[in-house]
């Protein structure tokens, strides 16, 4: 039943990426998006405005993007032929750059309000839909709106947030949420605040909303370093399914709700762990710790003064909690292939979708 309706969304959306070849495209998320938001807060610590962060980028200089090289969502828009969406923060906001698409996200940010506080600044997700909704007003006034509305209804949104809600909020000990809240009464705080979120997104005109679920967090270096034996976490994993499966049932219902609304939730989780459980499958030596060698216990970024691995791309991970430039192509590649093969991706949520 609700497979037909979701492979109806993805075929509109798919026809209308097709028919419009340079979508517009607003990016809301956290540093796995981020492309310099933080290096305009001053007084921000979730940054990478510092070498060896881009040291595979163009000019081999570091611009905010937390990866060695392109984040997943330059790759995704690469693919979709457009250029990488520039930090709000960088541009004037009232300028006609806007209408060709801007990316909000943030480095530290959550879907919660608290998730990340002890960075001191990072554009939280209602930070990032305030700015949008302040971009939605300069739209209208500069081509009416008319012209406005129907950009925005024809915009791709491209989300990419929560895990922060973990690494950054509950799976942290000295922060209240996780001491306070059992997972469950965690997931139906982090559903309710996302439902808020995503309507509020919905009623600013977004309609084709893509939300990529989390991968496997358990995995990452930073996670995988609080065991004796460098294994994953399977704890965190369990929760990281739970949340996307969360998702996926909450999209469905703002789906039916909205009228209008086209939001696609991607699960890429399962391709997250293949990556990590058989990396040579995809041309990768290690998986099990990061290329830049930092000491997870404090931080887990890639300072200037850590000692980087010889071969980037034989690394899945480039830091203790973001993937390597080479890991992001495949991760881009694999979120593509799910978009594209519904009934593929859909599989296992719909034992979820046909209760
Ligand atoms: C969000 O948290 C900050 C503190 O980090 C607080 O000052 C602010 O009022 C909160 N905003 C909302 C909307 O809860
Ligand atoms: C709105 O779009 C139409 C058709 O593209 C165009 O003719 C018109 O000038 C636009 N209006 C404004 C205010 O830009
Ligand atoms: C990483 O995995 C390799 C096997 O692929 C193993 O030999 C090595 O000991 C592991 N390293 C750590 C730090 O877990
Ligand atoms: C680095 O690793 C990749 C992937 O294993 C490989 O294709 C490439 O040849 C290596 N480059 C060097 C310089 O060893
Ligand atoms: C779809 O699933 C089949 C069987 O599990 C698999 O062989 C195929 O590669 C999958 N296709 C995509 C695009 O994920
Ligand atoms: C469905 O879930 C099971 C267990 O979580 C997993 O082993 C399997 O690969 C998943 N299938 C797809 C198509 O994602």
């Amino acid at each position: 039943m609700a497979i037909p309706l979701i492979l109806a969304l993805l075929t509109a959306l798919i026809i209308s990426i097709a028919a419009n070849p340079s979508p517009v495209t607003f990016i809301f998320g956290d540093s796995l998006t981020e492309v310099g938001n933080n290096n305009h807060l001053r007084y921000s610590l979730a940054r990478s405005d510092f070498p060896f962060y881009g040291i595979d980028y163009t000019n081999r200089k570091p611009t905010g993007r937390f990866s060695n090289g392109r984040t997943i969502s330059d790759i995704i828009s690469e693919k979709l032929g457009i250029p990488s969406p520039p930090p709000y923060l960088s541009l004037n906001p009232d300028d006609d750059v806007v209408l060709k698409g801007v990316n909000y996200a943030s480095g530290g940010a959550g879907i919660l309000n608290d998730t990340g506080t002890y960075f001191v600044q990072r554009l939280t997700f209602d930070d990032q839909i305030g700015y949008f909704e302040y971009t939605t007003k300069v739209i209208k006034k500069k081509i009416g709106w008319q012209n406005g509305t129907s950009l925005l209804h024809n915009a791709i949104y491209f989300i990419a947030v929560g895990s922060n809600d973990y690494i950054n909020n509950f799976l942290q000990p000295f922060l209240p949420d996780g001491q306070q809240y059992t997972h469950e009464e965690f997931l139906r705080i982090i559903d309710m605040k996302l439902v808020e979120q995503l309507t509020r997104l919905y009623l600013l005109g977004a309609r084709k909303m893509i939300f990529l679920g989390l991968g496997p967090l358990g995995c990452i270096p930073s996670q995988r370093a609080k065991s004796s034996t460098n294994q994953c976490l399977h704890h965190v994993n369990e929760w990281v399914v739970q949340f996307n499966s969360k998702v996926q049932k909450l999209s469905k219902v703002l789906n039916s709700k909205l009228k209008k609304a086209q939001l696609i939730f991607v699960d890429t989780y399962q391709d997250g762990i293949d990556l990590v459980e058989n990396p040579t499958k995809y041309g990768f030596k290690v998986s099990n710790i990061s290329c830049c060698q930092v000491e997870t216990r404090v931080g887990g970024l890639c300072l200037s003064y850590a000692h980087v691995c010889n071969n980037r791309s034989e690394y899945v991970f480039w830091d203790s909690f973001h993937p390597s430039d080479a890991a992001n192509v495949v991760l881009a590649d694999r979120f593509f292939a799910r978009l594209y093969a519904p009934s593929n991706s859909s599989t296992n949520s719909s034992s979820n979708h046909m209760e």
